[in-house]
């Protein structure tokens, strides 16, 4: 193992340094971590609940010493972390995996759930340097579209659409069907994708079908982080260090897991 590879994946431990609530499920935690700090969009960390488990989570936002996550409550460990509070003790390892390639051109982003917080990252990145930023974001609720004035605010003018499941904010859909007509209606160059893997795949499809060029964010169970577990394989890859970002060809490789299934903690795969 490599020195630097060594400290990013030696256990630091660090205090919250502030909580903030941006949906009834979901809490962006900011702690300090040198390491942590320096990652770039696409990136996770491994985020250790003492007593409890230690999970995997995509980088919000880094820098300055600090590196924030959000985190939606789902679980035992997200729900034991959602009770913590600023000056609470928890372990971080990181950063792990690739991050994304900062096109720019004219670049499509289509989030949904706890996956517009990468986006959010890597907006911040392109907005002085893509030529055009569009994004779709989706969500079941209207208080569960997350970071939608942030996003907005980045993207070029009117070019962000919102969609919630129960029709409460935006278009009442999916966020993947006002896609086909958006993308007939404008040649982009780069699409980014982050949220649920049958989202990924919807685009995915879309994507191939017109050529244009992708990177999505997959998850996967993780145990190590780095490699050497197996647990977070889709194809020949492993996606903590091969991902979490994978491009069209890669995609493409994996077509026959991609939305469709992946392995349990049992080693049994299950669907997705
Ligand atoms: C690269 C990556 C980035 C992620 N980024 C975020 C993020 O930014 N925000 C966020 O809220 N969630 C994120 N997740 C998912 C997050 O790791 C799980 O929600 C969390 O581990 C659930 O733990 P739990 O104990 O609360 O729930 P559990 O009850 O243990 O599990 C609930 C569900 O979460 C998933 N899960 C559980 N443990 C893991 C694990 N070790 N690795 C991956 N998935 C697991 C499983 O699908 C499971 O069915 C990410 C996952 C990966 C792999
Ligand atoms: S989490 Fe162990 S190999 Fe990826």
């Amino acid at each position: 193992m490599s020195g630097y590879l060594t400290r990013r994946n030696t256990l630091r431990t660090t205090r919250i340094q502030s909580v903030k609530t941006e949906s009834p499920t979901v809490k962006t935690f900011t702690v300090k971590d040198k390491l942590c700090a320096q990652a770039k969009p696409g990136q996770f960390l491994m985020l250790w609940i003492p007593g409890i488990d230690e999970i995997p989570l995509s980088v919000l936002n880094a820098g300055n010493g600090e590196v924030s996550v959000t985190v939606k409550a789902v679980g035992d460990a997200t729900r034991h972390l959602h009770k913590m509070e600023t000056g609470d003790v928890v372990g971080v390892r990181g950063p792990f995996g690739n991050s994304f390639t900062e096109s720019s051109g004219k670049v499509l982003m289509v989030g949904g759930g706890t996956g517009t917080a990468p986006l959010l990252f890597l907006a911040k990145k392109l907005a002085a340097k893509a030529r055009r930023l569009a994004l779709v974001i989706g969500a079941k609720t209207k208080s569960e579209l997350l970071f939608l004035t942030q996003l907005d605010a980045l993207c070029t003018e009117q070019s962000t659409i919102a969609a919630t499941e129960d029709g409460s904010y935006g278009i009442k859909c999916l966020a993947t069907e006002p896609l086909p007509k958006l993308l007939s209606r404008e040649k982009f160059d780069m699409v980014y994708a982050c949220g649920p893997e049958p989202m990924i795949r919807q685009v995915f499809d879309l994507a191939e079908k017109r050529r244009i060029a992708m990177e999505a964010s997959l998850e996967r169970l993780m145990r190590c982080g780095i490699g050497l577990c197996g647990s977070c394989v889709i194809g020949k890859y492993r996606v903590c260090r091969d991902g979490p970002v994978f491009n069209s060809a890669q995609l493409r490789e994996v077509k026959d897991e991609l939305g469709i299934s992946k392995l349990g903690f049992d080693g049994n795969r299950i669907p997705l």
